[in-house]
C-alpha cells in the first residue's frame, strides 16, 4: 500500500504535475488526520499485544529480542518482530538498541496489570461487533435511532466490563463506599442493594464478596452483561446475587432497597427519568443512592479542558448516545450530557431532596450520594 497525495496526471505527464504543492496548514492537517489512522493501527496492535499475552510476556522480563518473545508465547518470530517493531515506533515499548525492547513498570501498570491496576486500559481496545455495526451506525445518522448496547454482540459487554472494572473493583469497597454517610455499617450487618445498569457484573462482585450478610440485585437490559455477570457470579461462587434482565423501569414499586448503584448508566438510558422516578420508588426512606456519571460540563467548551474529549465524544456516538437514541423519543444525553447540575435537577424532580458531589480523582467520573 501506499499513501500520498502525488499520482500521474492523464496523458502521462510527471507525477504532480498541474497539481499546487500543498501549503503548510494542508500538510499539517493531513498530518494530525493520518495520526487517527495511525491511532487506529495501533489499537488493533493494543488488542493483539492484549489478546495473545505480549504484555504479560514482556513484563519484568527486561530487554527482549523478538525470538524471546517469540519463544515465550510460542507465536511466529517474524510476526512478534514486526509488532516489537510497532510498539516501539510507538512509544508503548522502548527500544534497547540490539533489537531489543522493554515494557516499563509504567507500561506494564496500563497494559498488563488488570487486577491491581486503577490506570488497566488494555481491556477497552478491540474490533467492533462486525462490519454491519458500522452500517448500521451509519443508519442511524439517518433515522436518528440509535443501537442498544447489545447490538455491540458479546465482545462489547466484555469490552465496556474490562474497560470499567478497574475503578469498581479496585477503588469501590475501599475507598467510595466508605465515603457515604453510614452504608457500611448497613452492609455489614446485611442490607438490600440494587445495581440498575450493572453491565456484567464488577461492582456487584466487588461488594457480594465484600459483604456476605447483605442481599444484591443487578439490573440491566443487555442479555450479554447478564449472561456474563451470570457466569461471574457462579466462578466466584457468590449466593447473594440475584440478576434480573429487566430496564430500570422495572424496579420493585414498593420501597426495597438500602442501597441503589448507577455507575455510567444513566446517561445511556433512552428514559432516565423514568429510571430516577423507579428508584425513587424502589429506596427506602433512609436508603442511599450513590450515582457514578461522567465528568463533564454542562457545554462544548467546558468538555474541552478533558484530553480525552474527541474520545468521549466519539464513545458517545458508537455507544451511549446510540443507546439513549435507541428507542424512538429517547433522551440522548450521551457520554457527556449528564453533568452535575443537570442530574442535581432530575434527582430534585424524581423526589430525592439530598444532593451531595464527591470527587474521589477518578480521572473519568464524579461520583453523587442521593438520598431521599
Ligand atoms: C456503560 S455500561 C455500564 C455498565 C456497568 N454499570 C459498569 O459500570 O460496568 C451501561 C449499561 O447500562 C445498561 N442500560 C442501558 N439502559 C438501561 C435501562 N433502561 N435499564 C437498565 N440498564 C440499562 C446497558 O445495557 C449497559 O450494560
Amino acid at each position: 500500500m501506499t499513501t500520498g497525495t502525488g499520482g500521474m496526471t492523464a496523458g502521462g505527464r510527471g507525477r504532480g504535475e498541474g497539481i499546487p504543492p500543498p501549503d503548510d496548514e494542508s500538510i499539517a492537517f493531513a498530518l494530525q488526520v493520518w495520526q487517527y489512522k495511525q491511532g487506529e493501527v495501533v489499537a488493533l496492535l493494543i488488542h493483539l499485544g492484549d489478546r495473545l499475552g505480549l504484555y504479560r510476556a514482556m513484563r519484568g522480563r527486561g530487554p527482549v529480542t523478538p525470538t524471546d518473545l517469540a519463544a515465550a508465547t510460542g507465536l511466529q518470530e517474524r510476526w512478534v518482530a514486526e509488532w516489537l517493531r510497532g510498539q516501539g515506533a510507538a512509544h508503548l515499548v522502548t527500544i534497547c538498541g540490539g533489537d531489543r525492547f522493554e515494557l516499563s513498570e509504567a507500561g506494564a501498570a496500563v497494559l498488563v496489570d488488570e487486577e491491581s491496576s486503577l490506570l488497566f486500559a488494555a481491556g477497552a481496545f478491540g474490533p467492533q461487533a462486525d462490519e454491519t455495526f458500522v452500517d448500521d451506525l451509519a443508519e442511524a445518522f439517518r433515522t436518528g435511532i440509535g443501537m442498544p448496547y447489545d447490538r455491540q454482540g458479546p465482545s462489547g459487554a466484555h469490552r465496556t466490563e474490562r474497560m470499567l472494572g478497574p475503578w469498581a473493583r479496585l477503588a469501590l469497597v475501599p475507598r467510595i463506599l466508605p465515603a457515604l454517610d453510614g452504608v457500611v455499617a448497613k452492609l455489614a450487618e446485611g442490607a438490600t442493594v440494587a445495581d440498575v445498569g450493572c453491565g456484567a457484573g464488577v461492582a456487584l462482585g466487588a461488594m457480594a464478596s465484600a459483604f456476605p450478610k447483605s442481599a444484591f440485585h443487578g439490573y440491566d437490559i443487555s442479555r450479554h452483561a447478564i449472561d456474563r455477570a451470570t457466569e461471574k457470579m457462579a466462578h466466584a461462587g457468590l449466593d447473594n446475587v440475584t440478576l434480573h434482565r429487566s430496564s430500570a423501569e422495572a424496579l420493585p414499586t414498593e420501597p426495597t432497597f438500602d442501597l441503589v448503584v448507577t455507575f455510567d448508566c444513566l446517561h445511556d438510558m433512552t428514559a432516565p427519568e423514568a429510571a430516577m422516578a423507579a428508584i425513587r420508588r424502589s429506596i427506602r426512606e433512609d436508603g442511599t443512592w450513590l450515582v457514578k456519571e461522567i465528568r463533564c460540563a454542562p457545554d462544548l467548551e467546558g468538555n474541552l479542558v478533558n484530553p480525552m474529549a474527541a474520545l468521549m465524544y466519539g464513545f458517545s456516538v458508537t455507544g451511549c448516545m446510540s443507546s439513549a437514541l435507541s428507542e424512538p423519543g429517547g433522551a440522548g444525553l450521551g457520554t457527556l450530557g449528564l453533568h452535575p447540575e443537570l442530574l442535581g435537577r432530575l434527582t430534585a424532580a424524581a423526589g430525592f431532596s439530598r444532593f451531595s458531589l464527591h470527587d474521589f480523582d477518578d480521572p473519568a467520573n464524579l461520583y453523587y450520594e442521593v438520598r431521599p
